[in-house]
């Protein structure tokens, strides 16, 4: 009879496991919270949502963002993608989950341009790209080491920046807020599970910042489609990274290492230009009629020549 007992027991051990780990999963299951995601548009089967980018992806997101919300997921064709629109928004993938959201994609193309993504623009966050970064930044993008060699030319240039330096750097901090030159940053990818508000974002998904949107956030710019250089005096925001209202070079771990080389080149051609010339628009144009279309791609600029009539003021400057 105990032995009858013993074999009915070893017979029914399995069964009680499978059932043990059955309810287990069943409960696990119901008490796992489905994943909140981000709001966005509807899709059409395949292509997702890449009919609705256009010629211009940052403004038709900007205006997407007004409809969705600062954080929205689209489907670009088999990627599923985050768009980022609101500073705030800014802040919590490039500051406080900045090491979750500072890998890149792994595109096709990138990999060609990049052979293999040995550059420091497209590689995936790894050792090799944090090893290649630290030496760019010390050898090549120090700001001691960019001086230029023509420091001969740009003591010229500085004599307007010394006559006149509110204005001048007003100027340019306000075209890199309405013109940032690569105005959804460089594509980013997470590299884990992370939380942004209530939502839940997914490894492996695209972000795209669009610091296009972002300096025009409502919540942080008055008349923000204005030219106003003069909304910076008196202001200490700056576009190294720390507001994430303005963020032409981006921000955190992938922050733009040629920021310093690319403002002083900037500063360098533009103060030259103003110093040396007059500037009118050409046979009696009327400003209206200036063509402000810009061109489509991971960096934006006019897409037609801008042509101007300069008149020399400044005899003998350093502008041959
Ligand atoms: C006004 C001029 C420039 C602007 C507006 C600009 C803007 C940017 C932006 C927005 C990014 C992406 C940052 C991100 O993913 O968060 C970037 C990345 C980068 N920029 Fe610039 N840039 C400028 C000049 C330069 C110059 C002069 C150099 C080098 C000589 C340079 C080298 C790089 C590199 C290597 C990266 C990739 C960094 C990484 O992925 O770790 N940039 N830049």
């Amino acid at each position: 009879m105990a032995i009858l007992g013993e074999l009915a027991a070893v017979l029914l051990l399995p069964f009680f496991l499978a059932f043990l780990i059955l309810f287990g999963e069943i409960t696990k299951k119901q008490e796992r919270p489905k994943p909140k995601l981000p709001p966005g548009p509807r899709g059409l089967p395949v292509i997702g949502n890449l009919h609705l980018l256009g010629k211009h992806p940052h403004q038709t997101l900007y205006q997407l963002s007004k409809q969705y919300g600062p954080i929205m997921q689209l489907q670009l064709g088999r990627v599923p993608a985050v768009v980022i629109s609101s500073a705030q928004m800014a802040e919590q993938v490039l500051k406080t989950h900045d090491l979750l959201f500072c890998s890149r994609p792994d595109m096709a193309t990138g990999k060609r341009l990049s052979y293999n993504f040995s550059d420091v623009v497209l590689s995936p966050y790894n050792a090799a790209w944090r090893e290649l970064r630290k030496i760019t930044m010390l050898n090549l993008l120090n700001p001691k080491m960019v001086e230029d060699p023509s420091f001969a030319t740009m003591e010229y240039a500085m004599v307007e920046l010394v006559k006149n330096p509110r204005v001048m750097s007003k100027a340019q901090e306000e075209t890199l807020r309405l013109h940032p030159m690569v105005p959804l940053l460089i594509s980013r990818e997470t590299m884990d599970h992370v939380k942004i508000n209530e939502y839940d974002v997914f490894p492996k998904r695209r972000v795209y910042v669009n610091a296009w949107a972002v300096a025009r956030d409502p919540d942080f710019w008055d008349q923000p489609d204005e030219f106003i250089p003069e909304r910076f005096v008196g202001s200490n925001i700056d576009f190294r990274g720390h507001n994430f209202e303005f963020l032409p070079f981006g921000a955190g771990r992938r922050i733009c290492p040629g920021l310093s080389f690319g403002i002083m080149t900037v500063e360098l051609a533009l103060a030259n230009l103003l110093y040396a010339f007059n500037w009118e628009l050409p046979n009696n144009m009327k400003k209206e009629e200036i063509n402000m279309e810009e061109t489509s791609g991971i960096t934006v600029h006019l897409k037609t020549n801008l042509q101007l009539q300069a008149t020399r003021h400044v005899p003998n400057v350093g502008v041959e």
